[in-house]
């Protein structure tokens, strides 16, 4: 993972390029639904079965995004987002000069949010899972919550980082989310957008809660 070479981000060499594919953007969105449905309907037995079904939509969605960070296309994969505590430093650095770098796909700060916003998904997941035993120990509950309101508060969080990037790099970050383009060099763009793979994921989900809230 290399920053672009700020020379190379004037108008006259950037053109709005391909950066993240179908099933990226089918993810992210997808999980912003299951992750905050299951938040709104955590509280009420009455929608238990609903809120139980995206719970593991969510964490279905992190196993396809596990798979796709090291088949997936350019800045979908780890390898070109997961960096180590230098890299972080040196972008934080960076950001108090006049020329902070530059990454075409997660920044090294954002990727940290990223990796620990899966984590945290996964914990809160895999707590409820534990919850639903008839035996559950009682201190599951505290920890389902814990780890329910620390993703949450981690979602306000990266909803401000995003907004305080875009401003920063003077590039509109939740509209290349939904569009999957960015400013950038032409060569930085990816070629396959993987459609097809991104409407079977939506054909999987809608199969899968349907099913689950139908029987
Ligand atoms: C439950 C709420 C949310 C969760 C769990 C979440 C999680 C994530 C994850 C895992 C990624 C990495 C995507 C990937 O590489 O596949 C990401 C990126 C991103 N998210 Fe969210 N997100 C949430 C809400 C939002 C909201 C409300 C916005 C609207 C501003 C947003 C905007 C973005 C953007 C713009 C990126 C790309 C950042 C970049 O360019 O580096 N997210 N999010």
């Amino acid at each position: 993972m290399n920053p672009i070479d700020n020379d190379k981000l004037t108008p006259e060499t950037t053109a709005m390029v391909k950066v993240w594919d179908w099933p990226v953007r089918v993810f992210h969105w997808t999980l912003v639904a299951s992750v905050m449905g299951a938040y709104f309907t955590g509280e009420s037995e009455d929608y238990e079965r609903l809120h139980q079904t995206l719970g593991w939509v969510a964490a279905g969605l992190i196993a396809f995004r596990l798979v796709w960070g090291l088949i997936g296309t350019r800045y979908a994969r780890f390898t070109e987002f997961v960096s180590g505590p230098a890299q972080v430093w040196a972008y934080v650095k960076s950001l108090r000069s006049d020329q902070p770098q530059h990454f075409v796909g997660h920044n090294p700060v954002g990727a940290v949010a990223v990796i620990v916003l899966m984590s945290l998904t996964v914990l809160s997941v895999y707590t409820g899972w534990l919850l639903t035993a008839d035996d559950a120990a009682e201190w599951l509950e505290e920890a389902h919550e814990i780890a329910v309101n620390t993703l949450i508060s981690l979602v306000v969080v990266h909803v401000i980082g995003v907004v305080w990037s875009s401003r920063t790099h003077g590039e509109n970050l939740f509209k290349a989310m939904l569009n999957g383009r960015k400013a950038a060099p032409p060569e930085a763009g990816i070629h396959r957008n993987w459609g097809v793979l991104a409407w079977a994921m939506v054909l999987a989900v809608a199969w899968f809660v349907v099913l689950q809230l139908r029987g």
